[in-house]
């Protein structure tokens, strides 16, 4: 548990009820009966940190940073709506989700269906756990005015689900509430019809409140782009066209003077990032000024969901809820728009895109405080229920994160100190300079962060490889693993040549490429049993070098591929469940430091060496 007595008497729970509360659906009628806490969840739609939007809701501001915890440090596990939602609403990674992409084959609502989500995930043990659940907005994509009975979502107690092809339509949106036929909002502004709808559902959800404890989640569409999709003549692909948010008629005239930051990853003079990256060219003034105008339009679209926020205060405050109520704000992936040279978008691995809001406010909750502890969305399901006190589930890929200040600034010491990042298939440039959509955009990545390191390792599908060293190079613009000088002695981190940290990263990134579970909650565990190495800073001690260098571990694909195909992966640690026999000479530190031929490798893991460092 990571809610010490104190925290649970403070927020009504007596420590017998503790993880009895799953069975318990008494209603607690009386007064001075503990209460079970409620949760409003706020997911906005591709809301970066990076580029400062948080900086114009003050609202979000006023009511949540000032009043919670802001986990600076959080990640998404994969920069695209779809898989990014599935891997949330599971606890699982996407290579166990196997949702993702947007789209059938390898995404999408039908996906998330057939692999059997829709009876098994987080809404439906909520409900088994005494839960009322509601939901209103954005669920996935390719959730459409045809397919939204064939089946209904699972697990909602009241649903008002935006569809496409008008999801992301702002002047004309399609929602559909429970089982009746989807409903056109034409001429009407989508973030204030979803605010009424979650007003409706905060009113419902208080009139059985003595019933069942509710979990409201919230799921404006706010600040993605606005989506057009056009069916073209016959014989002919649909169009999609994505243009720049639109804001409320109130917000149109706000901020005039804002542009991107101009960090140094900014359209940079030299291109940056790795594969396709490379290619593209600098963008030219009126490009630069289209962009800027994209982003003042992101953040009056902002406004709006700013406003909602504000609108949810008041009335938990007015219901006399508010301090029965988690509010938990965060947003499905980030966003970039200029920097590396890119277009606006997503789908890439780099900070702006991977790094998402997260802030908590609730009964025991720090206010006004931050932490740098890494945690990911694979990790919201489990922290849920374990603040309903609500069993675990062993399929977990994710832990709880600690919410109170206290088990916090504890754990900051032991926790886990990276995210894993993952993305298969398209790459899709939005607004008006749009290039046709990659294909191929395949990588697997670690961001680990923690008081010695800052670090980004990646690996593409054209086996590419990417390190930046990111506590002297935030912007990530000088790829440690094509320096010119990064085989010599040159170039250190921390105070270490590099093959030595890439060696212990990719032994990491090859647990968790293939992990499920226990293996992705303690990857460091998998290859030292005994439990003595938990972070980057103990894998360096030097009596593991040998075992480090081992040809086996490295991370490498057999070719590109848009989804998760195994032959794709290359050599795996796990396949269903058990150690792969490719690591025949010890796959853990404790077996090959045990076997007496391991000297035999000496000459393959020099080859390693020299060949990383190349
Ligand atoms: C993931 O789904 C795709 C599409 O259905 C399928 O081709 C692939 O084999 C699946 N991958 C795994 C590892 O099951
Ligand atoms: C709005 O969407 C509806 C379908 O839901 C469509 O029939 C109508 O033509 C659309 N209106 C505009 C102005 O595009
Ligand atoms: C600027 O770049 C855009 C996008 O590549 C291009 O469409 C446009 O023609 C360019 N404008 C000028 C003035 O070169
Ligand atoms: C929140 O913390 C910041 C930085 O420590 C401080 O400047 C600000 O006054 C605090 N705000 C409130 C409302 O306590
Ligand atoms: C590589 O090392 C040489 C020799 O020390 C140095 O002159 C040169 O500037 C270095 N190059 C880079 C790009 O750091």
């Amino acid at each position: 548990m990571f809610f010490p007595n104190a925290f649970l008497g403070a927020i009504g729970f007596s420590a017998s009820l503790g993880l009895g509360l799953a069975q318990k659906q008494v209603p607690l009628a009386h007064e001075d009966a503990p209460r079970q806490p409620n949760v409003v969840f706020i997911l906005t739609d591709d809301q970066d940190v990076q580029l400062d939007s948080l900086r114009y809701m003050p609202f979000v501001k006023e009511h949540l940073i000032e009043k919670g915890t802001s986990f600076n440090k959080h990640y998404c596990t994969t920069a695209i709506c779809c898989p990014s939602r599935v891997t949330l609403w599971t606890g699982k990674t996407p290579h166990n989700t196997n949702v993702t992409d947007v789209s059938p084959p390898y995404g999408g609502y039908p996906k998330f269906v057939a692999q059997g989500f829709n009876k098994d995930y987080f809404p439906i043990w909520l409900q088994q756990a005494g839960y009322n659940t509601y939901y209103t907005g954005k669920l996935f994509n390719a959730h459409t005015v045809k397919n939204y009975n064939s089946p209904y979502p699972g697990g909602f107690t009241g649903s008002d689900f935006l569809l496409d092809p008008h999801t992301y339509d702002y002047l004309n949106s399609t929602f559909q509430r429970n089982g009746d036929e989807p409903r056109s909002y034409e001429g009407q502004y989508s973030t204030d019809i979803l605010a009424e709808k979650a007003y409706g559902f905060l009113d419902d959800a208080v009139h059985d409140l003595t019933n069942k404890p509710f979990f409201l989640t919230i799921a404006p569409i706010g600040p993605h782009s606005n989506v057009v999709i056009k069916d073209a003549s016959p014989g002919r692909d649909r169009s999609v066209q994505f243009g720049e948010p639109i804001p409320a008629e109130r917000h149109r005239h706000l901020f005039e003077d804002v542009t991107v930051p101009r960090t140094e990853n900014f359209n940079p003079d030299r291109s940056s990032g790795a594969n396709w990256l490379l290619d593209l060219p600098q963008q030219n003034q009126s490009n630069i000024d289209y962009n800027d105008h994209f982003y003042r339009q992101r953040l009056r679209a902002l406004q709006a969901v700013d406003e909602l926020v504000d609108g949810l205060i008041t009335r938990l405050e007015g219901y006399g809820i508010l301090d029965d109520t988690y509010i938990v704000y965060s947003s499905d992936n980030g966003f970039h728009i200029g920097q590396h040279r890119l277009q606006p978008g997503k789908t890439c691995g780099y900070e702006e895109d991977i790094n998402v809001p997260l802030i908590v406010r609730g009964p025991g909750v720090a206010s006004n405080y931050t932490t740098e502890i890494v945690t990911s969305h694979t990790d919201l399901a489990p922290t849920f229920l374990e603040l309903l006190g609500i069993p675990l589930r062993e399929g977990f890929d994710g832990k709880p994160i600690p919410l109170t200040k206290g088990e916090i600034e504890v754990t900051a010491q032991a926790r886990r100190e990276h995210a894993s990042v993952e993305y298969w298939g398209i790459a899709i440039s939005e607004g008006i300079h749009q290039v046709l959509s990659r294909e191929h955009n395949t990588y697997k990545a670690i961001r680990l962060s923690s008081a010695d390191y800052s670090l980004y390792y990646s690996v593409w599908c054209n086996n590419e490889r990417e390190l930046y060293d990111m506590s002297v190079d935030r912007g990530q613009m000088h790829n440690l693993l094509t320096h010119p000088n990064s085989s010599s002695s040159e170039v250190l981190i921390a105070g270490l040549p590099i093959s030595k940290i890439v060696s212990r990263l990719d032994a990491l990134l090859f647990v968790l490429k293939s992990c499920s579970g226990l293996s992705c909650r303690q990857p460091w565990k998998q290859l030292h049993p005994a439990g003595d190495v938990n972070t980057l800073a103990d894998a360096l001690d030097s009596r593991f070098d040998g075992f480090y260098l081992a040809e086996a571990m490295r991370v490498r694909f057999e070719f590109c591929a848009n989804g998760y195909l195994v032959d794709a992966e290359g050599p795996m640690w796990e396949v269903q469940g058990r150690s792969a026999p490719y690591l025949r000479d010890g796959a853990t530190w404790d077996e090959w430091s045990m076997n007496p031929s391991r000297a035999s490798h000496i000459s393959r893991l020099m080859a390693f060496y020299f060949k990383l460092s190349e």
